[in-house]
């Protein structure tokens, strides 16, 4: 895998989408700090002693026909990574990874279309070696160095994802699907309770599982919904009283 560096950048994802037309597929690029970080919904990432990378996947040989399924893809490779190292983690479908019930990684996943679909983004940030939160987020995020009490070597750890990350991406173009057993084994959203938008319209909901080609498998008071990552925004999850 070809590797970029950068001390400081405006986004990695930003950096690939102009520049993906003169770069290899599986191109990585990783900064120490981002000027303009993006989350997803149009919000900002600020890093504090993050890992952040992007990862470009180049329409070659038909391995774009479902570009979701790259959220799930490197969740299940960081998930194993992560267990490598003792840390027990969850996959919050489709696109955060969950230690002790905090967030722990974002993804962010951006495609560059013209007449047909060019590439995929895959953005990742890993809080590392974060100490502190802001307020807001003291509950709800957690980062390596805090569930591990040591500092994290974060070109290491990049190394070690991308090293798993070339393996699990050939064998998902061989159709190979361990990815989604890791997922649905690792599965944070499972019996929890799920407000989101699909349509346009608002539904509230138990999640059930996730099928085999990925989509979350949700029951409302009316029917089952197969939802796939780019048609639903999840806005609420909760326990299950019942789970
Ligand atoms: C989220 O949870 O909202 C997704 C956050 C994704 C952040 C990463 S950091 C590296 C890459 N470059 C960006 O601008 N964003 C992603």
């Amino acid at each position: 895998m070809k590797l970029i560096h950068f001390e400081t950048i405006s986004s990695t994802n930003q950096y690939l989408k102009d520049n993906y037309s003169n770069l290899d597929n599986l191109t990585c690029v990783w900064a120490n700090h981002q000027t303009n970080g993006r989350g997803r919904f149009g919000r900002n990432w600020v890093d504090n002693d993050d890992l952040l990378f992007s990862i470009l996947i180049k329409n070659e040989n038909n391995n774009l026909s479902n570009p979701t399924d790259y959220s799930l893809l490197i969740a299940a490779t960081i998930y194993k990574v992560f267990k490598k190292m003792n840390l027990e983690s969850f996959v919050k479908w489709p696109n955060d990874i969950i230690i002790n019930s905090k967030k722990a990684v974002g993804i962010l996943l951006e495609a560059v279309t013209t007449n047909e679909i060019q590439c995929v983004i895959i953005g990742i940030g890993i809080n590392v070696n974060s100490k502190y939160f802001p307020i807001e987020l003291i509950d709800k995020a957690t980062s390596l160095k805090n569930e591990l009490a040591f500092d994290v070597n974060k070109e290491k750890l990049l190394s070690n994802i991308l090293n798993e990350f070339e393996v699990d991406y050939n064998s998902y173009l061989k159709n190979e699907n361990d990815y989604l057993k890791i997922i649905r084994n690792n599965f944070y959203l499972k019996n929890k309770e799920v407000v989101f938008s699909y349509e346009k319209k608002e539904y509230q909901g138990i999640v059930l599982d996730i099928d085999e080609k990925g989509l979350l498998v949700v029951k409302t008071s009316e029917k089952i919904l197969y939802l796939n990552s780019g048609e639903v925004t999840l806005q609420k999850s909760y326990s299950n009283k019942k789970a």
